[in-house]
């Protein structure tokens, strides 16, 4: 799938504020500077549609961007950020799980993962909650033109061992990297598609 346009449309700050869901949507979640922002800009091909900073906590709403026209992408704020407040994690929580769960037309989540760490427990926690919640999501891995060549095939294999003990299969996953653009092809063409599942 080729990009024609890209164009910020709205920040919310809750469900309810979000656009009408008329369209397929592909949202990014992970962990604060894991990479959501950039890979929404490598993607698009759009440098700065998504605000990053080399500091974690950047983005702070749920950010919407219209595609083609036809469908969206959401960046949304990291969790599990220990610098900002209690109450302001709790609410960023309370935000991202009514949006993963009660947005209606959301078609895929993308659960950013940092490629050169082993499996982190916030990651592997707020996964299990998806699948509790029963939310179908993708694993992506960031950073990969980081990650030394030998230590990503053992991330993967540990992530592989510890998520088979509660699911019996591991989620589909991506590499990626918003550098390199590592991954956009493949990415890109599962949200093509995904999108012809869509209904309205
Ligand atoms: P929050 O909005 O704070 O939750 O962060 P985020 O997940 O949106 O991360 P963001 O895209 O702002 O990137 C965080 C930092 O990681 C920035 O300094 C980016 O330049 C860097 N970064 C993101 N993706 C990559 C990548 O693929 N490779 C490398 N080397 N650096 C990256
Ligand atoms: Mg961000």
């Amino acid at each position: 799938m080729k990009i024609t346009s890209a164009t910020y449309i709205t920040s919310s700050t809750k469900l309810l504020q979000c656009p009408k869901p008329d369209k397929p949507e592909y949202a990014f979640i992970g962990r604060s500077n894991v990479g959501k922002s950039s890979l929404i800009n490598m993607l698009t091909g759009v440098r700065g549609l998504a605000r990053i900073s080399s500091s974690p906590g950047k983005t702070q709403l749920i950010n919407h961007f219209l595609i083609n026209e036809k469908w969206m992408l959401v960046d949304l704020p990291g969790y599990g950020y220990a610098k900002v407040s209690k109450e302001k994690r709790n609410e960023f929580g309370k935000m991202i799980r009514n949006y993963v769960s009660g947005r209606e037309n959301l078609m895929c989540l993308f659960v950013l993962l940092d490629s050169r760490l082993p499996p982190q427990k916030p990651d592997l926690e707020f996964m299990t909650e998806l699948a509790e919640l029963q939310i179908a999501f993708c694993m992506v891995f960031t950073k990969c033109d980081k990650v030394a060549a030998s230590q990503l095939p053992k991330n993967i294999a540990a992530y592989k061992k510890i998520m088979s003990e509660e699911w019996e299969a591991l989620p589909k996953y991506f590499l990626t990297s918003s550098n390199t653009a590592k991954g956009k092809e493949e990415l890109l063409k599962f949200i093509d598609d995904s999108n012809k599942y869509f209904e309205k």
